[in-house]
């Protein structure tokens, strides 16, 4: 029995070892400074707070990347939250974006707030103060009803 455990015990490190191997990219992309939606659009202080706090891991080429974010099997599904985040809005791309474009991603970040869908609930559960208060979501929706 005793062996047993310690065989099992030997082939789990080294299947999480390989499992190292298949850890995606991740990527930070290079910031195009006069694209970002602070060049392009009025941004107030509250709003830009909250969006680096809560938004810009997963919406921005400026992800803070942690140390578990390197790790397998916690690497697959944050880097695949990054990437699908960033192909559906990118803060650090929005000067990019058509008039339309830019409308329907203000309505959407009102829209999704407001139902909680977003910041991701995964994400919440480890970073709690990314969390958007009532006034939070007030803030943010007459910002992009302003803009939109
Ligand atoms: C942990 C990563 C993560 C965080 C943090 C996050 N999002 Fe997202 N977001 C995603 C992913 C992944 C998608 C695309 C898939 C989906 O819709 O679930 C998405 C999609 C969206 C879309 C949809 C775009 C569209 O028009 O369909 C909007 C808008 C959005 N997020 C706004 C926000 C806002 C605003 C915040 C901050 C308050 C935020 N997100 C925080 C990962 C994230």
């Amino acid at each position: 029995m005793q062996k047993k455990l310690k065989w099992l015990v030997v082939v789990s490190a080294l299947l999480f070892v390989a499992l190292q191997f298949t850890s995606p990219a991740r990527t930070n992309p290079p910031v195009e400074t006069s694209q970002t939606l602070e060049a392009t659009t009025e941004v107030p202080p509250q709003v830009a707070e909250v969006l680096a706090r809560s938004c810009n891991d997963c919406h921005s080429n400026r992800t803070n990347w942690r140390w578990y974010n390197h790790v397998a099997p916690v690497s697959w599904f944050t880097v695949g939250h990054v990437n699908d985040g960033r192909a559906e809005l990118n803060f650090s791309e929005w000067g990019s974006y058509g008039a339309r474009m830019k409308e329907t991603r203000l309505k959407a970040i009102c829209s999704l707030c407001e139902h909680r869908s977003m910041p991701l609930a995964s994400y919440t559960l480890i970073h709690a103060n990314a969390r958007l208060t009532d006034e939070e979501v007030r803030v943010i929706c007459e910002w992009s009803k302003k803009e939109s």
